[in-house]
Order: C-alpha cells, then structure tokens, then sequence
C-alpha cells in the first residue's frame, strides 16, 4: 500500500501542496518518498528512500518549481527501499512521471518485451513498466491520455496511478483499477489522492474514481472515462464534513474497523504474489527434512493453521513453534537438512529473529513470509514472500493474519502439486476456493456485522469467555482469542474442543458464553458432541457455522451465519472475520480504545 497525490494549480507553486499530502498519507506507507513537478517545459525529480522528513530535510521538496506535480510514499512491494526503488519513475527519455500505488501483476513479461524493444529500466519495481509503455504511445504520436489509456490497457493487476509528461505540460492522466483513487476539485486547483484526507486541507468537493476509470485532469476542468472503451463518464461530486482525523480513517472510528473491512481488498493483493518467489519458497520446503513454522502472536496462529494445511494438502509434516521457544524445543536438533519458515508481518519481531540467527548458524535453510520489503526477516531469509497487505496502523493484527494465511495456503498447494498430491480436479477447485475468498470475506462482512455487534452489546460484561474449535480452527478460535484478550482484556480461554474434558470444562458456569466455530467440516460430528457438553453446563453457545446447518442452528443460543462450501484448509480466513468484529464492539461497548490497548506494542523487538 502505498499514498499517491498530484495537483495542478491556476497560479503558485504546487509543492508545498503535494509535501502536507505526502504528510497526510504517510500511514499507508512510509520507507521512502518522491516528488516531480514541470515548469517551463521541464520536469523535475526528488526522491529517495527514509521518512519523508527525513528525505525533505535534504532534498528540500519545498524548492520543487511548478504549478503543476505529482508525489507518492511508498510502502515496497517490488524492491527493497532505496532511490532507485522510489517513486515517480520515468521513461527513458525523462519526459514522463509516474506515481502508482497497487501491484502489477504481469510486470515481468512487460519488462522483458519493452527491454527486447530497447527500453532502460532503472529499479526493481513493476511500476517502471508503466512510463515506458506510455513513451511507446507518445512516441507512436498518441496524446498523454491516449498513450496513458493504452498503457494501462496492457497492465493486469491494481493499480492507481498518476501521470505527467513534459509533452502536454498542463495535465494529469490517472487512473484506477482497485487501488483507491478520489479527485477534489478546488478553486483554480485540481487535486488527485488516494484518499481524501491527503487534500482535505485544501477542498471539500471531491469526485471518486471507480474501478476500471481514468480521468484527465486540466485546468479546464475533469474528464472521466471508461478505460475499456474510452466512453466518457458523468460522474458526481459529493461533499465531506469530517475532520481530517476521521478522514484518515475513511470514516471508520479506528483504525482496527478500517483494517478489518479491507481484508476483501489485502486478501486479493495477497492473491497477487510473484509466482517465481512462491515457486522458489515451495522447492525450499519440498525439500526440507523437517519444516519448523516459526512465529509470535497472530504470526503464531496463522502458522498453526498452516500446519494443518501443509499436512492435508501437500502431507508434509510442518512444525508451527512459538518463536521464543524455538531455541529450548528444538535448538539443539535443527540442522542444515531443516527448513524453517519464518512468519513476521513486522519482520523485526525479537524471538522469531533470534530463532532465525540460530537456525542459520546452524545451517538450516531460513524463509521468510513478511509484510514489510526491507525488514530484518528479509535481509537475512534465503528467500521470502511479501504478504502485500500494506501497513496495519491498529495494533491487534486483523488483515495481516488472513493474508499469512492465503499465502500460507498457497504455499502449501504449490508443495502440494510438486509433490503430485493434487489431483487435476482437486487443485482446480482449491485455486478457485483461493480466489473467491476475497469475495467471502466481503459477504461475511455484509451479512455478519449487525448480528456481532448486538451479540457484542449482549455480553460485553460477562468477564469469561471461552473459544472453540477443532482442526484447523483451533488456530481460529485462539485468534479470536486473542483478539479479545488484547483489546478487551476480558480474561478468556480457547483450546481444541476436544481438549475440554481434560480440564478446562471446569471452569464452565450458567451463562458463559462459549463460542464455537463449526463449520461442516471432518471435525462436525465431535464438535456437535463439544457442544452439547458445554450446554449441559449452562454455557451459552454461540455458534459460527453454515447458514443452513439446522441442526447446529437449533442447538445453540445464537449463530452467526457463514458461507457453505469453504474448503477446511481455507475455513479460517472468513471464520476469524466475525471473531475480529466482535472483539472490536465489545471494546467500544467497554469504553475501550480499541487501536491502543495497554501494555502492547505492534512490533516486538525486545526480549
Ligand atoms: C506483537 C503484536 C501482535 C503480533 C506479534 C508478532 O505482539 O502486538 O499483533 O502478532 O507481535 O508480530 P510479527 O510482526 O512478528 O508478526
């Protein structure tokens, strides 16, 4: 996820514009930043890597000339963070800009057939395809627009981009396709963002961009166009009031609701990973002697869950390990046949770091699946994966985990096929269970948030609750555990539903609440079992499970209704959703911030 903005002004400079919007977005990314502005026919380049701050306090952004200019924050995808890596990137000829936020997903085969036709490429990203095809097209005699709208036409993926060309001085051409994207209109003033309060200082009346649009923007004003067929599009403004403090949230409260609500969109990034690094990690772990799952935290659970999944599909034996125990467990056994995988959104957690440097000296291969390009995790993993999901602000981690865990699956299919575990048949339907899973996700947003938020209210002072699940959805029901512990600090205990009669079924009174998450997996019938056992004890139960599972329906108190025919391996991707809302309301219900809970830090990186 990275921040783009650019603006054209009747009169003044437009740096100073583009510097508080670079400000304003710095959230959605922050390890390196750049500006190019045109005036008197040329085009002029600052950027680099470090905090954008940082970055001014020696370039001086402010001394950019021009009314006329465009700026992004980069949060790195494709290419550790340096000069080179950031944005605006330009053509070969240094005539056209380019700021995009998004992932292309055919950037290779681009790059390789525009450098067999010549063209210089000077990062590792897949955003420098893009000023290089849009010079084919002006070279060609294409206008910017034209030659832009050609360009993207080519591009598979998201996208939201920005583009300036020396050739026509006085325009911006964007466009978008997923990557969010709004236009302001001001008083002599043009703005485009990726989000509204990046320009919320300077107006108020703001146009969105849709999927599939590109617009022109000049001072005559602003045209919108279907990229498909260049049709012109009317489109209306509308008007914000908020503040540009809830703005930065997109109008959600905190920042933890705004993430849970982008999972549709982090989990279709996540879909979009390089094939040849999933490749590379997947051969690692093939042929790895023992594979060691290593993480913390909601790290650790979406490991967990992704023993189930490399066990069931590709019937490898992966060992998910609390990173702080790795060294006592299995310190002294690790060896240079072992494969660990290490799993860090941050990629700086402490534990999983020094579990890392043993393995290492130890000789054992090390991988690393991470959210941040340039991390500690990357620059010492033999080979690693970007989850894409873009900063997680809210300290509970919520997109994060069910990124890990699409990556995590898509991993374990690619094992899978080396190894010839998957038929035909059963490896087309897991890659369109994969790839619907943005889609589920959004409808258990749709359908679930009402019914959580009033179970949220009704049990918000109970000061127990206990989390089950079987299978795979262990790893589930300890993350919804988690996340009512962090952010609640309601006391709460989640373990296999099997394990119940073994101790903690002690602890169980009238009017404990027990959740259940039960979909209608191999686990069904013990869990109906589980139940019945907990109700016994006058637990009240409330159940995840199908929305047509009468019988489980009719069991329980209450029941969230849940998509038919998810896959068990991917069950714990639309299954923590309700979980993660409704550790969110109970906060709010308590009082509680739900973005600040006490005692916790989002980045470990301390013993
Ligand atoms: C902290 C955070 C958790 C996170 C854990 C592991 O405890 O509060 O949300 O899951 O660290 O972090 P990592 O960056 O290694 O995934």
């Amino acid at each position: 996820m990275c921040g783009i903005i650019g603006c054209i002004l009747s009169s003044g400079l437009v740096a100073p514009i583009l510097f508080s919007g670079l400000k304003r977005l710095e959230y959605r990314g922050y390890d390196s930043a750049g500006m190019a502005t045109i005036c008197e026919g040329k085009l002029y380049l600052k950027k680099d890597s470090g905090k954008i701050d940082d970055i001014n306090a020696r370039l001086n952004f402010m001394d950019m000339p021009g009314s006329l200019g465009i700026a992004h924050t980069r949060w790195a995808t494709h290419g550790a963070p340096s000069r080179e890596n950031a944005h605006p990137h330009l053509d070969c000829s240094g005539r056209i800009a380019v700021v995009h936020n998004g992932v292309i997903e055919n950037f290779l085969e681009l790059k390789r057939e525009l450098e067999d036709r010549g063209h210089r490429f000077t990062s590792r990203t897949d955003t420098e395809v893009i000023p290089h095809l849009i010079e084919e097209g002006v070279e060609s005699g294409l206008n910017l627009y034209e030659a832009t709208l050609q360009a993207v036409r080519r591009l598979r993926g998201s996208y939201a981009i920005a583009v300036i060309s020396t050739v026509e001085p006085d325009k911006i051409v964007c466009a978008r396709n997923e990557s969010p994207l709004i236009v302001g209109i001001g008083d002599g003033a043009y703005y485009c963002a990726s989000d509204i309060p990046a320009i919320l200082e300077y107006t108020r009346n703001f146009i969105s961009m849709d999927n599939g649009e590109i617009a022109i923007l000049s001072l005559g004003g602003v045209e919108f166009r279907k990229i498909s067929s260049g049709e012109i599009v009317s489109k209306k403004s509308f008007t914000v009031d908020w503040s540009v403090e809830l703005a930065e949230k997109q109008g959600y409260p905190h920042f933890m609701l705004k993430e849970i609500y982008e999972q549709p969109l982090s989990l279709r990034n996540a879909l979009r990973l390089q094939e040849q690094y999933l490749d590379l990690l997947s051969r690692f772990i093939d042929r790895g002697e023992r594979v060691f799952l290593v993480a913390c935290g909601t790290s650790y659970h979406a490991c967990l869950a992704a023993s189930y999944m490399f066990s069931k599909i590709a019937k490898v034996a992966a060992f998910p390990v609390v990173a702080s125990e790795f060294l006592e467990q299995y310190g002294d056994s690790v060896g240079i046949d072992d494969v660990i995988l290490a799993v860090s959104q941050s990629g700086e957690t402490y534990d999983v770091l020094r579990a890392v440097d043993h393995a290492r000296m130890k000789a054992a291969t090390v991988l690393g699946l991470t959210n941040t390009v340039g991390s500690t995790l990357t620059r010492i993993s033999r080979a690693y994966i970007v989850q894409q999901s873009g900063p997680e602000i809210g300290v509970a981690a919520t997109k994060t985990f069910t990124s890990q865990l699409i990556v995590l699956a898509q991993l374990a299919m690619k094992v899978a096929n080396l190894r010839g575990k998957l038929s035909q048949q059963e490896s087309d339907h897991l890659r369109d269970s994969l790839k619907s899973m943005p889609e589920v996700v959004n409808r258990v947003l749709n359908s679930c948030a009402d019914n959580v938020k009033l179970l949220a209210k009704r049990y918000a002072k109970k000061n127990l609750f206990l989390f089950l699940g079987r299978g795979i959805n262990v790893a589930t029901a300890l993350e919804g555990r988690l996340k009512l512990l962090e952010i609640t600090y309601i006391p709460s205990l989640a373990f296999s539903a099997a394990e119940s009669k073994h101790g903690p079924i002690s602890i169980v009174e009238k009017g404990v609440p027990v959740i259940f998450i039960a979909p209608r997996d191999s686990t069904r019938k013990e869990i109906v079992g589980n139940i019945m056992e907990m109700k016994a004890r006058g637990a009240e139960i409330i159940a995840l499970c199908e929305e047509d599972d009468g019988e489980l329906i009719g069991l329980v108190d209450h029941h969230i209704p849940m998509p038919k025919g998810v896959p068990d391996i991917l069950s714990p991707i639309p299954y923590v959703v309700p979980l993660q809302l409704f550790a969110y309301y109970v906060a709010v219900e308590r009082g509680l911030d739900p973005d600040k809970p006490r005692n916790l830090a989002k980045s470990v990186t301390v013993p």
